[in-house]
């Protein structure tokens, strides 16, 4: 009778134990992996968009585009060098990624990553041709970037957050594929701005952009509003020796930096 007593009060000794070792594991887990998706298509009390088909790709180069973005400011705001590692993120049919292969150089390189491989296969008709050898395609997938670690300068990301269905993975991926000084340039429609003919669900606010990127170990060092329809963010590694800057409220008469 003891004896059984006793091996009952062990049984009910270990389990406990056990049980303690592992919510401390899921804890410190928590701490490390990124945050899932809330809930499917949302994160963070945002809507995801669904993502941009192939099937679309023309209105990525549609005429009314350079007078929209006026994507020669957003080149001069990225500060891009010659010689640069960058990486055009969500591609596309790379709208960006030439302007970006022009000015990191022959001794630079555009990492075009997309998870569409027919956007790539569209890009390819538009570098090779050219002759342009410094654009490196990469396939992802939808929680990797698939990107080397340390090596980037630069990641630009246009109109593509906003239909991350992992934003939280990517990013996570992405702090490891910047160089401690490295930033990520991010470009979305205002949702402040209701004359942005574009729909809600592909729009960002400032605030919102602010609380993801930071929940995911990113800090606001720069920020450029001088473009007609698009806020663009620039965030480092939380670990960057960059200074971060406070959040200017978008200001519809101001046209600059
Ligand atoms: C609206 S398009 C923008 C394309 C390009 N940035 C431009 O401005 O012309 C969004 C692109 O992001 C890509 N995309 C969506 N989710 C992605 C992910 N998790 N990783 C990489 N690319 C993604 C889509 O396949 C699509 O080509």
């Amino acid at each position: 009778m003891r004896c059984s007593q006793f091996s009952n009060w062990f049984g009910i000794g270990i389990t406990i134990l056990l049980l303690s070792t592992q919510t401390l594991t899921a804890q410190q887990e928590s701490n490390l992996t990124p945050q899932p998706v809330s809930q499917p298509g949302w994160y963070l009390g945002r809507q995801i968009a669904r993502t941009m088909s192939y099937h679309g790709a023309d209105w990525l180069v549609r005429g009314s585009r350079e007078r929209e973005e006026q994507p020669q400011k957003i080149m001069d705001a990225l500060q891009v060098k010659p010689g640069q590692q960058v990486c055009d993120y969500g591609c596309g049919n790379g709208f960006y990624t030439l302007r970006l292969a022009q000015l990191v150089g022959p001794k630079g390189k555009v990492y075009a990553v997309d998870i569409q491989q027919e956007m790539l296969d569209i890009l390819a008709t538009r570098y090779e041709p050219r002759g342009i050898r410094n654009i490196h395609p990469v396939l992802a997938t939808d929680k990797d970037p698939q990107l080397p670690a340390g090596k980037l300068d630069l990641l630009l990301m246009v109109d593509v957050y906003h239909e991350l269905s992992y934003p939280s993975e990517v990013l996570r991926a992405i702090h490891k594929n910047l160089k401690p000084n490295g930033t990520i340039a991010l470009v979305e429609y205002r949702e402040e701005d209701p004359t942005v003919p574009i729909k809600p669900l592909h729009k960002m606010s400032q605030p919102q952009a602010l609380k993801e990127l930071t929940a995911n170990g990113f800090k606001l060092v720069r920020q450029f509003d001088g473009l007609p329809w698009q806020h663009v963010f620039f965030f480092a590694r939380d670990d960057s020796p960059r200074l971060s800057v406070q959040l200017i409220p978008w200001n519809p008469e101001a046209t600059e930096e």
